[in-house]
């Protein structure tokens, strides 16, 4: 085991609750790579350069983590960089069926990369990107639930700059 890990997701936005997941698990394991997706299904709000760089601002300074984006098959790019684990934040119930499918499709897939579940924190386990669009939409306040790099974007995409 090399101790490099993958922490896979769309990130359309960063929120807290993936800045917690990715503070623990550079903990557990040496290196991490942040990894974001480009084709994901769900059409992102931001592109792939604004995720990267919310993400870049987000975790200034932090040691250890590498912020890298990928196309294609999640278990392709982790044998290309060369990493057997692949890390994921489980908040509820309802997070389990897909990343179960997903966790077992990639077993499948890549037999010798492992799927790492981390619970998300108690303060962090009702916060998803999606809500935290909805409620930056209607001009609610996000503050502490999105890094403020992320906040200050929501902002400035809602009033269309
Ligand atoms: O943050 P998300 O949207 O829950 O992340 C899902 C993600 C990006 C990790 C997943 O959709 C993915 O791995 N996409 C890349 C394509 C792929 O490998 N699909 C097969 C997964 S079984």
């Amino acid at each position: 085991m090399n101790g490099l890990a993958i922490y896979p997701g769309s990130f359309d936005p960063l929120t807290s609750g993936h800045v917690d997941i990715i503070h623990r698990a550079v903990e557990i394991f040496p290196r991490l790579i942040v990894a974001v997706a480009t084709n994901v299904r769900k059409h992102p709000t931001f592109s792939e350069e604004e995720r990267l760089d919310m993400i870049r601002e987000s975790l200034k300074g932090l040691e250890r983590v590498e912020i890298d984006s990928f196309t294609g098959l999640l278990v392709d790019f982790a044998k290309e960089r060369g990493a057997k684990v692949l890390v994921r934040g489980l908040r509820a119930l309802s997070d389990f069926e897909n990343e179960f499918q997903m966790a077992h499709m990639n077993r499948r897939l890549a037999p010798g990369i492992e799927t790492i579940f981390m619970m998300t924190s108690q303060e962090h386990f009702y916060i998803s990107s999606q809500t935290v669009k909805e409620v930056a939409h209607f001009d609610g306040d996000v503050s502490g639930v999105v890094p403020d790099a992320v906040r200050k974007k929501l902002t400035a995409y809602n009033k269309g700059s």
